[in-house]
């Protein structure tokens, strides 16, 4: 069977002084997947270039950023799912022609069931740069736990405005998205609340923004309906 693994959009903001580039979760600890089965890394087949994470949300689908995939083609990503450490090559990954087969190494996380409710811990996973040097991606999956801000509060200490559709998670000075952490996700109660959207590299002070997964439910589950009868074999 070969059903295409549609890689969903989602937003991407943009603004002067802060990219969502590819920015290793910056100040965070080592983590195995089993812990985090939903946790995707998104790379390049051709050069197998590591660029963003994404979470699984389904057999058929993987969330990540829209700035993430917006310069590709979907035939020339490859999704890695079901390994802590993150060993790319031309063998390993799966193209975007088949499902994922769900077990302690690869599952789904739930899609936001309500919006998220101020203050709340959420957990971020990702492959992206400890540190801010040039360099390549972590090996090992990371993870950094972060408290979660309202729009009205985020706009109060960035530089710019959020939208409504977007939100900011905050631990401390030396903790947080980095390079390579778009399109990864911030999990509160096993739901994906956010994606690494924006942030400010690495770890500033600044909250890093997500968007928020809430207010495109519709979307997603429009993204996702074609396939939900189809059964992954
Ligand atoms: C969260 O905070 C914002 C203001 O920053 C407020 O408008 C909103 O009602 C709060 N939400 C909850 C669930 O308390």
């Amino acid at each position: 069977m070969s059903y295409r693994l549609t890689i969903l959009l989602c937003l991407a903001l943009y603004s002067s002084d802060i990219q969502g580039k590819k920015l290793r979760i910056y100040g965070g600890e080592d983590v195995t997947i089993q812990d985090y089965p939903y946790s995707a890394a998104l790379a390049k087949i051709s050069n197998e270039y590591f660029f963003c994470g994404g979470s699984i949300i389904s057999n058929w689908h993987i969330l990540t950023a829209a700035h993430c995939i917006e310069q590709y083609q979907y035939f020339e990503i490859k999704v890695y799912v079901g390994s802590t450490r993150l060993a790319i090559t031309a063998e390993s990954g799966y193209r975007l022609q088949r499902c994922i087969r769900f077990n302690q190494f690869r599952n789904k996380i739930d899609l936001p069931s309500s919006n998220f409710i101020n203050y709340s811990i959420g957990i971020l996973t990702g492959w992206g740069r400890t540190d801010t040097h040039e360099g390549d991606h972590s090996e090992i999956l990371q993870k950094a736990t972060m408290k979660l801000y309202s729009v009205p509060e985020c706009n109060q200490v960035l530089p710019f405005l959020l939208h409504d559709e977007q939100l900011c998670a905050f631990n401390r000075v030396g903790v947080g998205a980095c390079i390579g952490d778009s399109g990864s996700p911030l999990v509160v109660n096993q739901e994906v609340v956010g994606i690494t959207s924006l942030l400010r590299p690495c770890a500033t002070g600044v909250p890093d923004v997500f968007t928020n997964v809430y207010k495109y439910l519709n979307f997603i589950t429009r993204e996702m309906y074609d396939m939900n009868s189809v059964v992954c074999t």
